[in-house]
Parts: structure tokens; C-alpha cells; sequence
């Protein structure tokens, strides 16, 4: 059985102050190896005391962004084995906001996924189309083409989480409709299954873009989601508590 994961992801937002929020939330989930997982990813500065706040709850903590490279010159990047080493256990790549502020191509994307794996922490693979490629009836090809170029060839069935977030919906307030979200996630399982054969059925898709407690048990109840990937609506505890609570 497939656990729902219910990720936050804070983005560039937080100060050391917002612990108190992070302790709100691991207060309130007792560790179950069967209920939904819940998981906030956060900006590099608060991953490690956020992770001791985390410690001994369900809580887990991610990082938003990762180097492809171990170590070395690459002066303000941070890699996947310091995510892993400040206690984070997964890692989101391929943010659109970092396809588009950064220029993050899909192979950037894989090899960002590739070292989430050597460093034995679980990658988020975002995929999503622009209002453009929807407006142009692109939705499809455009999510294979991510899907494909975003995957590294290590990569399996459980080892990766796939988010579908169509930029459109991100922080706009304007959700995917269920008809829509149902189409690309069956879509999206159609691409893993024939990636993956039938252990592809098992990958987590999680839906980003503008969910939060009035709408979560609505796309939680579309066919193959498997989760939430949260951006505003986890900032603060009670809201994102709300939405695990509907998981
Ligand atoms: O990664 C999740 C994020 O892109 C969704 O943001 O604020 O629309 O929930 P938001």
C-alpha cells in the first residue's frame, strides 16, 4: 500500500524564529509506520535545528534544491550529502520557480535527482506545465518530456516521488480542477508504469499548486495522488496539521 506523503515546502521563507512552528507540528504527529508521512522542506538554514525539533516525532525534514556534485567549488550550493548529513531525508528538484530562476534544464534536474540517490535521500521530481503549454493543449507532451528528461536512469520505482505541480496553480490561489489533476496523474502513472513495469504503480505522485485545507480532501481523493506537495498553506502549522489530518 502506497503511503500519502503531505510535504510542506517553504521556499525562501523562515527565519529561526519559525521553529516554534516546526515544533507545533512535530508535537502533534506520533510516529506510525502506516498512517500518511509528513515532511516539511526548508530553506538550508533551518534544516538542522529543524531537524533536532524533529527528532523522535513523524516529522521529516527536506531540503528545496541540491548541487549534482559531492563537494567542492561551488561557492553558496549546497549537496545532497549536507542535506543528508543536517537531517534531511528527502530533497525537492525541479522546482518550476528553479526551472525558472535558475535555469535548471531536465538533465540539471536529473542530475540533481542522481545525487539525492547517491547520498541515500529520496528526490521530489517536480513536473508541471506553464498557463502557455495548457493554453496550447501542450499538457501531455509537455509532462512526458519532463518525465523523461527528469528521471535519472538509477532511479526506481521506490526510491523517487514524483510531484506534478502546474506552474499556473503555484501560489496563484487558482487550483487544477479535479478532471485536470485526474488526467495528468493517470498520465504520469502510465509514464512510470511503462518506466518502471508494475512496481511503477507504487511511485508516489503528489499534486502541488494552491491546496490547502478547504480543498486538500477533494485532490487527495483524485485517482492516483498520493499526496500534497504545500507551499503557502504549510507555513503555518495549523494549516498544514489540517491538511495531514485529511490524508
Ligand atoms: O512546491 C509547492 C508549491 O509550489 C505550491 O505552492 O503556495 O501554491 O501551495 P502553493
Amino acid at each position: 500500500m502506497t503511503r500519502t506523503l503531505i510535504a510542506g515546502n517553504w521556499k525562501m521563507n523562515g527565519l529561526v524564529g519559525s521553529l516554534t512552528e516546526i515544533e507545533r507540528v512535530a508535537a502533534a504527529v506520533a510516529p506510525s509506520q502506516t498512517g500518511p508521512e509528513i515532511l516539511l522542506c526548508l530553506p538550508a538554514t533551518l534544516i538542522h535545528p529543524a531537524a533536532a525539533k524533529a527528532e523522535g516525532s513523524a516529522l521529516k525534514i527536506g531540503g528545496e534544491t541540491c548541487h549534482p556534485k559531492e563537494k567542492g567549488a561551488h561557492t553558496g550550493d549546497i549537496s545532497a550529502e549536507m542535506l543528508k548529513d543536517a537531517g534531511a531525508t528527502y530533497v525537492i528538484v525541479g522546482h518550476s520557480e528553479r526551472r525558472a530562476d535558475h535555469g535548471e534544464t531536465d538533465a540539471v534536474v536529473a542530475s540533481q535527482a542522481s545525487a539525492a540517490l547517491r547520498a541515500g535521500i529520496t528526490p521530489i521530481i517536480c513536473v508541471g506545465e506553464t498557463l502557455a503549454q495548457r493554453d496550447a493543449g501542450d499538457v501531455l507532451n509537455v509532462i512526458s518530456e519532463q518525465i523523461a528528461g527528469s528521471i535519472p536512469s538509477e532511479g526506481a520505482a521506490d526510491t523517487i516521488v514524483v510531484a506534478y505541480e502546474p506552474v499556473w496553480a503555484i501560489g496563484t490561489g487558482r487550483v487544477a480542477n479535479s478532471e485536470q489533476i485526474a488526467e495528468v496523474h493517470g498520465f504520469i502513472r502510465e509514464l512510470l508504469t511503462k518506466q518502471f513495469g508494475e512496481a511503477g504503480r507504487g511511485t508516489r505522485i503528489l499534486y502541488g499548486g494552491s491546496m490547502n485545507p478547504g480543498n486538500a480532501e477533494e485532490i487527495l481523493g483524485v485517482a492516483e495522488v498520493n499526496g500534497g506537495l504545500i507551499g503557502g498553506a504549510s507555513l503555518k502549522a495549523d494549516d498544514f496539521l489540517a491538511i495531514y489530518r485529511l490524508a
